[in-house]
């Protein structure tokens, strides 16, 4: 490989519905050089999460759209290898948006040096620790707010944000039911999870939440799909919270997702929308948290890995089509 080329996946056309491996294509980029103020990054881990859908071809909060040629958005824990920038030592692990390449050039100010507890892996700091960690602890202390003996239900359950969530709701005392896509990913949620109960999502969901939820739902994250979203809000409790969190297959090109107003109306629903940088302000109690959670082993911190910026296609594909298994992550080495 030429040492004046970088590696990095482009998009080589916009998706129509579930991404495929074949919409990205494995391309060398010129190296950048180094400016005053600027680090290069030999990325470590790259993250890998839904909101990236929304930028192939279209546009998400801040992100510009990714068209054909363009490198997708994306943030990794990265080793810096050279520094011009007085604040970041060479050798240093740090987080940063590097998008999906093997080497970033990024300002200095940009970045933050990784900090997980020890014994915990340096990945968590993308998933329980990162970006879908806080958003499981936000949608928890200030838009579900379980009470001991409540019943939380969970999209997604195994997921990076609802495997925290859910963990989170248990230790409040809830019962915590998970909805899932598969019999393994059940399986998965009341054994290792600890959850009280799984469900599948899909045909059948109705009876299966009836029985898990009988005094109906207090609270509902939502991380997946429409059909879902309508099944839980007919089965929402007096003074439910609901959370609008993940909208996936709305990212995968579906219709926009839509809420039924007189189940929030009959249920004196609470429903708010979960956007997770509105709520920065929380990152030091959830690091300290969710840290301590994962130090004890009292959360499992479920990752779906990959080897090989190759790979990175068939995982994001994996991850829209629900075949991940917990946060999903691509090891460069
Ligand atoms: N609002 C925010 O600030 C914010 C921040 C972070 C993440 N999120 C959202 O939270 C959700 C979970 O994110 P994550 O990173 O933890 O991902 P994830 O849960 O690890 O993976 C996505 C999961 O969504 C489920 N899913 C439900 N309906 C689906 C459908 N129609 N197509 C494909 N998958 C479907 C699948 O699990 P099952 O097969 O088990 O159903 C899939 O594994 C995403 O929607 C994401 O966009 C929102």
């Amino acid at each position: 490989m030429d040492p004046q080329s970088v590696s990095a996946i482009a998009l080589a056309r916009v998706p129509d519905g579930v991404p495929a491996p074949a919409d990205f294509a494995l391309v060398q980029l010129p190296r950048s050089p180094l400016t005053e103020g600027q680090v290069r990054l030999a990325v470590r881990c790259l993250s890998l999460d839904p909101y990236q859908r929304s930028t192939l071809g279209g546009r998400h909060f801040g992100d510009a759209p990714v068209g054909p040629g363009d490198v997708p958005p994306g943030r990794s824990v990265g080793e810096v290898v050279e520094s011009r920038c007085a604040d970041v030592e060479v050798g240093r692990l740090v987080l940063a948006e590097t998008g999906w390449r093997s080497e970033a050039v990024v300002p200095g100010a940009d970045v933050s040096v990784v900090a997980v507890p020890p014994g915990v892996a340096v990945s968590a700091a993308l998933g329980a620790l990162g970006m879908p960690g806080l958003t499981a602890y936000a949608a928890h202390v200030r838009q579900l707010c379980p009470r001991a003996g409540e019943t939380v239900v969970l999209g997604a359950a195994t997921g990076g944000v609802g495997a925290v969530a859910g963990r989170l709701a248990l230790r409040a005392g809830a019962r915590v039911v998970g909805i899932v896509g598969s019999d393994d990913k059940a399986a998965l949620a009341t054994g290792r999870l600890g959850l009280t109960a799984a469900v599948r999502r899909g045909p059948g969901l109705d009876e299966a939440l009836a029985q898990a939820c009988p005094d109906g739902v207090d609270a509902y994250l939502h991380l997946g799909d429409q059909a879902t979203l309508d099944v839980v809000m007919e089965r929402l409790a007096l003074g439910a919270r609901v959370s609008l969190c993940g909208l996936m297959d709305q990212y995968n090109g579906g219709a926009p997702t839509r809420l039924r107003a007189g189940a929030v109306m009959t249920a004196r629903a609470q429903v708010r929308g979960m956007v997770v940088y509105d709520h920065a302000d929380l990152a030091a109690e959830h690091a300290e948290h969710v840290g301590a959670l994962l130090t004890s082993g009292d959360l499992v911190a479920l990752e779906d890995r990959y080897v090989g910026l190759a790979e990175a296609p068939v995982a994001f594909s994996r991850l829209m089509s629900g075949r991940n298994v917990g946060k999903v992550v691509v090891d460069l080495g």
